[in-house]
């Protein structure tokens, strides 16, 4: 494991109308469109009793829609008032981490601001899942698989598997048992809401899918807390 690259720039410190319920339900990460919309009170008042094994148990593929806290957060719409309170955004950094709601034990609420392009270094999830939603704009996402840990992996190299991009409104999901990602966003400033369950301290982070045994860990710093900045 090489600690001695400089990380530390690269991971931020920093319906109305009823469609068919088939065909309204068949794209992952879709609003559906006869859903009711939360707020994010609501959403952070229901989101303990989402995660708690009571209900999330049941889930057998987070990746699908029958995934509780993916449609709970299907149904999130932040209000102008709540997205101005959480924004904050640095042209100094690719993206901003600002913390919107934790209780330090299953879940951490972030929302992060991305500044034109800008990206995240490939890094892994050390958690049961990572939701994303985009709020604002349209986010890439880059899936990598290392198969390094593959017992006849014959190459070193990250392998990109996906390239995929969210647009507004949209929910991704990823794992450590789906692979690795690296977030993008090549257009104007862009929003996503992520949900980290339980919370992650430190990540893996790649500066290049060349080499899989090229990262390091880094610390996760947030920069606003609860609507102030650190
Ligand atoms: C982060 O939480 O800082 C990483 C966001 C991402 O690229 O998934």
């Amino acid at each position: 494991m090489n600690e001695s690259n400089n990380f530390d720039d690269v991971l931020s410190s920093s319906p109305t109308t009823v469609i068919s319920p088939i065909l309204s339900s068949l794209v992952f990460g879709e609003i559906r469109k006869n859903e009711r919309k939360i707020s994010l009170q609501e959403f952070c008042n229901r989101l303990p009793q989402t995660i708690s094994k009571k209900h999330y148990g049941k889930c057998s593929d987070r990746t699908k829609e029958s995934d509780p806290l993916q449609n709970l957060l299907t149904q999130l719409e932040m209000s102008p008032k709540e997205r101005e309170r959480y924004q904050y955004i640095s042209s100094t950094q690719n993206y901003t981490r600002n913390l919107i709601s934790t209780d330090n034990q299953t879940y951490t609420l972030l929302l992060l601001c991305w500044n034109p392009n800008s990206e995240s270094p490939i890094h892994d999830h050390p958690c049961d899942g990572c939701w994303m939603k985009v709020i604002q704009g349209a986010i890439r996402e880059k899936r990598y698989i290392d198969t390094s840990k593959t017992k006849d992996g014959t190459t070193q190299k990250l392998i990109q598997t996906s390239d995929k991009v969210f647009n507004e409104e949209q929910v991704a999901y990823i794992d450590d048992s789906i692979g690795l990602h690296k977030i993008c966003n090549e257009d104007q400033l862009a929003m996503s809401i992520h949900l980290y369950s339980p919370p992650i301290q430190k990540c893996r982070v790649w500066l290049s899918e060349d080499n899989a045994w090229n990262y390091c860990t880094k610390e996760m710093t947030n920069d606003s807390e609860f609507g102030v900045r650190l």
